[in-house]
């Protein structure tokens, strides 16, 4: 089988590239920009694997993307690829759009042109907007998205599903709430606590701390996406969850005591703008169809996750002391430097 994946150097796609070539007869081709978020020391371990190549290419780049398509017959598309960080939309959401929204299209075409197989689409939970104290998403919820990243992410959610519609394209769309783990990008929250945590600096905690995320960890979402390609079917949605819910005081009260660190630590700033209240995905229909069942806790989850970052100290510190350091300070301009070595 020979799988197209977009965006495998970043923190879900390197998992899952890595998953698929465990599998026998699995051939992936990552097709990634190596945008901030991407590194290319995410699949270091796979760089010589005679199964595996990576197509330095953006998916908005039409003829790159046709080039790529049309060099080998691929059975699946696994789309990833993204800017999928919800604060760096609202400072901008233009990129967002020409990613999420024009290069899903992109891709969408080329891969109807060049036969693909399956195209698996993988969106998010924040397309359903924000839930009151009670309920769950279920495929059927409606979509109504608040932040620049999940409004394009809806866009191209519905576009994955119009091609179905219209062409009667093999698509399938996967919508998975917060993951956590290894090689996650230190913009978002957990990994953002454990670096800052070994660097002795604060943890922003946004508004009142009580916005609820269903998390999952991100070696489950990989395998339910690899369930969903073999036995999703066309044109349907799954919401792949944990049963999982945490208030973001709660993720910093775990992630305290696994770092034995004092809870000033955590410092209230102001909220995020339209901040979503809370997510909970209802991952029934993705147990009865597919089979997927989580096979990670999160308390041990979350430990491995602190223990991978103490242990890859030179990775994140790349990333810490390089651009990310505008957007921090820029994002949380009360909070003072990286001034501590961890
Ligand atoms: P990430 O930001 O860590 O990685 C994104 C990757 O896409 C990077 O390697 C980057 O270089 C690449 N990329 C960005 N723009 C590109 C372009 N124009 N062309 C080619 N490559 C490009 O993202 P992630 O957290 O791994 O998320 C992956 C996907 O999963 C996204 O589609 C996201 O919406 C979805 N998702 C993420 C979560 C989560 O909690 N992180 C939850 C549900 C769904
Ligand atoms: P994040 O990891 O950015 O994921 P998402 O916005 O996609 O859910 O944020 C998770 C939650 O943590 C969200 O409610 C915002 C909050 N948060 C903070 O309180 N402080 C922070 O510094 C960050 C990055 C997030």
């Amino acid at each position: 089988m020979r799988i197209l994946v977009t965006g495998g150097l970043g923190f879900i796609g390197s998992h899952l590239v890595r998953h698929l070539l465990v599998q026998e007869n699995v051939w992936v081709t990552n097709l990634d920009a190596l945008t901030y978020a991407g590194n290319p020391e995410n699949l270091e371990d796979v760089q010589g694997n005679p199964r595996y190549q990576w197509r330095h290419a953006s998916i908005t780049d039409e003829v790159a993307v046709n080039e790529v398509l049309s060099a080998e017959v691929f059975d699946a598309v696994m789309h990833l690829a993204a800017e999928s960080h919800v604060d760096r939309s609202i400072e901008g959401g233009l990129a967002f759009v020409e990613t999420n929204v024009v290069g899903t299209q992109i891709l969408l075409e080329a891969a109807r042109r060049h036969g693909v197989g399956r195209f698996l689409h993988v969106s998010t939970d924040e397309v359903y907007g924000s839930l009151g104290p009670s309920g769950l998403f279920s495929e059927d919820s409606p979509l109504t998205p608040n932040s620049p990243y999940s409004a394009s992410k809806a866009a191209s959610d519905l576009l994955a599903l119009a091609a179905f519609r219209t062409h009667g394209q093999d698509v399938v769309v996967t919508r998975c709430s917060n993951n956590f783990g290894p090689n996650q990008f230190p913009e978002k929250l957990i990994p953002l606590y454990i670096t800052n945590g070994f660097q002795k600096e604060p943890w922003p905690l946004y508004g009142d701390g009580a916005n609820v995320r269903d998390w999952i960890y991100v070696k489950d979402h990989i395998e339910a996406l690899w369930l969903a390609l073999i036995k999703g079917r066309a044109g349907e949605v799954y919401n792949i969850g944990a049963r999982n819910e945490r208030t973001n005081r709660e993720v910093a009260a775990a992630l305290l005591t696994l770092l034995q660190l004092p809870k000033e630590t955590v410092i209230a700033v102001p909220d995020r703008l339209g901040h979503d209240r809370r997510y909970a995905i209802d991952p029934s229909k993705a147990e009865r169809e597919l089979g997927f069942h989580p096979q990670f806790g999160w308390e041990t989850a979350l430990e491995a996750t602190v223990v991978w970052y103490r242990e890859h100290r030179s990775w994140w510190k790349a990333i810490k002391s390089g651009q990310y350091r505008d957007f921090y300070h820029r994002q949380y301009p009360t909070l003072g430097t990286f001034a501590h070595d961890g």
